[in-house]
């Protein structure tokens, strides 16, 4: 029995929140590693819909505990206002279930503030973030003078690690002709808000080490997608932490080796929100019949998600980079009824031609895709429970699939319901 790790393989929003909700079933341990309240999973449940941002997927299960790793970058009131509506609903979150690393750094609301900032200032070189916070805030944190949860704690080490952030800021807000920052009202706003955060404090790594001792099973969440890793995404048009699979470890200092089995998410078809290359975009009527039968609108911002078709030469590079064992393949059902499909197998950048994507993000603006057209199926593929239930051409697309990057397909997801799930192997069981 191993431990997992989702993560997505793509620009993000692949599906993980159904996929994560069905391993946890499996799992007694959910934890968060990396990225913040910029991610959305959405899950259905006996026909009730949660939406999440920050709180681990295993919190709407009964008898899971859910931890927020280091990793992880936390604005309280986004958190608290996150607890509230879940516990509207009916689920109740208390500490012995929800855990949170007192070494995670607080997102605060400069961050929100210069994040905006930036973006509006831009012009024509806008990432298009979700505009949380979570780049200012992890910059601070890697800069020394971010404020961790366990500063919360003591108010006079608080009111001096703020001086440290409030200095640095002060400084760039005036660059930028704003206000300076109320440092007794953010102070006095983190003393209100600690009551409410502190009781879910811990010394996560050593939690983590119990459980795993006890022989629990551990689901180790990911957000966003590969393409938007720090490192290995489309920089700069990508996140601000590590979204691949090597992150668990240092998000919630845990050994690398407690994860068994990397499960990568990925779309039949790639979308993306935000600005930046994608080489395998669709501009046409396709890409827009995409977008409303994938429903691709943002969790997070209501954004309209960019569509393209499938990109083989960016999953296999992703399935390498982030150590991806097999994959949860997701919304096979939005190409049934397409005559003829296309997969992206290379790209060609003037006279080369190139079987990866490179880092130059002038080269990958301007390489264009190869295609290789695959017939597509009449029939639905929708909630279908069994290989026997798919055409034999959707077979034969997946399988193309499986051969061109690399992996298997691990699990098939046909909707948005629970149910109408294909596992082909169990990845708890490795
Ligand atoms: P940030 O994470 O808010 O800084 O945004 C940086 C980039 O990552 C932007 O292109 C966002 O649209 C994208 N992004 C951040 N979180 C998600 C997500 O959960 N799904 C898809 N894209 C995301």
């Amino acid at each position: 029995m191993s431990n997992v790790a989702v993560i997505g393989t793509q620009w993000g929003d692949e599906g993980k929140g159904k996929v994560v909700d069905w391993l946890s079933h499996r799992a007694d341990v959910v934890v968060r590693f990396q990225g913040g309240h910029n991610a959305g999973h959405t899950l259905v449940i006996d026909g009730t819909t949660y939406k999440l941002s920050l709180l681990p997927s295993g919190v709407v299960r009964p008898g899971k505990m859910s931890i927020i790793g280091n990793g992880v970058v936390i604005d309280p009131w986004a958190l608290i206002q996150e607890i509230d509506r879940i516990e509207e609903q009916g689920v109740s979150i208390s500490p012995d279930r929800l855990r949170i690393a007192e070494n995670a750094c607080l997102i605060l609301p400069f961050h929100g503030e210069l994040d905006r900032l930036r973006e509006d200032a831009h012009g024509d070189i806008k990432i298009g973030t979700t505009g949380r916070g979570i780049g200012p805030a992890y910059e601070d944190k890697v800069g020394r003078r971010g404020i961790r949860l366990c500063d919360l704690f003591d108010p006079s080490e608080l009111e001096s690690r703020l001086d440290a952030t409030v200095s640095h800021h002060d400084a760039l807000r005036r660059g930028h002709g704003l206000v300076l920052i109320d440092k007794p009202k953010i102070l006095a706003d983190l003393l209100a808000v600690a009551p409410r955060l502190l009781p879910y404090s811990d010394t996560v790594w050593r939690l983590l080490e119990k459980e795993r001792h006890a022989g629990k099973r551990i689901l180790f969440e990911g957000a966003q997608g590969v393409m938007l890793d720090i490192d290995h995404g489309t920089y700069p048009y990508v996140t601000s932490s590590n979204t691949v699979a090597g992150s668990v470890a240092a998000g919630c200092g845990t050994s690398p080796k407690s994860v068994g089995y990397v499960l990568g998410i990925t779309k039949a078809y790639t979308t993306r929100v935000g600005y930046g290359p994608f080489p395998s975009e669709l501009s046409d009527a396709t890409g827009r019949m995409l977008g409303e039968r994938g429903k691709e609108f943002g969790t997070v911002t209501g954004r309209r998600r960019r569509c393209g078709w499938f990109d083989s030469v960016m999953v296999r590079q992703a399935i390498k980079v982030a150590g991806v064992d097999g994959i949860a393949l997701t919304k096979l059902d939005v190409l049934d009824g397409i005559e003829e499909l296309r997969i992206c197998v290379g790209y060609t950048f003037g006279d080369d031609t190139l079987d990866y994507l490179p880092s130059s993000p002038k080269t990958q603006i301007g390489i264009s895709p190869v295609y290789e057209s695959i017939e597509g199926w009449a029939q639905s593929t929708q909630g279908a429970r069994s290989w026997a239930d798919l055409p034999a051409t959707a077979v034969k697309y997946i399988r193309r699939v499986e051969e061109l990057i690399g992996a298997p397909v691990t699990l098939l997801s046909t909707s948005p319901e629970r149910e109408d799930t294909i596992l082909v192997r169990d990845p708890f069981a490795d």
